[in-house]
């Protein structure tokens, strides 16, 4: 069976309530819920963490190195700040796909450099929550699975 990590970063456990006219009023419990079920009916586990810390993320990376076939990872502000995520997700070789649910680069200047996208098989950037049912369709197509 094909397992995803669902992994998200800083402040997205405030999601719903958090900048909703940015970020939408879906929880985090919701969209870990949606991407669960999308994936069990393609026969795919995913399991989702999220944390504020960056080192716990990176944790998390070298953990799902023995378990995970891929990663969905919206990183927060990390994303634009963390060399180590990079290194991480350099170092592991896991398959990640990066997501936003704000367009980052319709956004102030300093949200338009990701340190990890050159790592990263893609970006999707600006569909809301449903960026990351398309993070999972990013992931599956890359990894092969109808
Ligand atoms: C975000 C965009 C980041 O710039 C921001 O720091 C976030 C959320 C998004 O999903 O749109 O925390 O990753």
């Amino acid at each position: 069976m094909t397992k995803i990590l669902l992994l998200h970063g800083p402040n997205l456990n405030l999601l719903g309530t958090r900048e909703p006219e940015v970020y939408g009023s879906t929880t985090l419990a919701d969209v870990n819920s949606r991407v669960t079920a999308a994936a069990a009916q393609r026969n795919v586990e995913v399991r989702a963490f999220q944390s504020n810390h960056e080192g716990a993320l990176v944790d998390a990376l070298h953990d799902a190195r023995t378990w995970a076939d891929g990663v969905i990872f919206n990183p927060g502000a990390y994303t634009h700040t963390s060399i180590a995520l990079r290194d991480a997700i350099a170092g592991t070789g896991l398959a990640v796909v990066e997501v936003h649910l704000s367009n980052v680069h319709a956004r102030e200047e300093f949200r338009h450099k990701s340190m990890l996208a050159p790592v990263c098989v893609g970006q999707i950037s600006g569909f809301g929550w449903r960026s990351y049912l398309l993070g999972l369709e990013a992931i599956l197509g890359h990894l092969g699975v109808e």
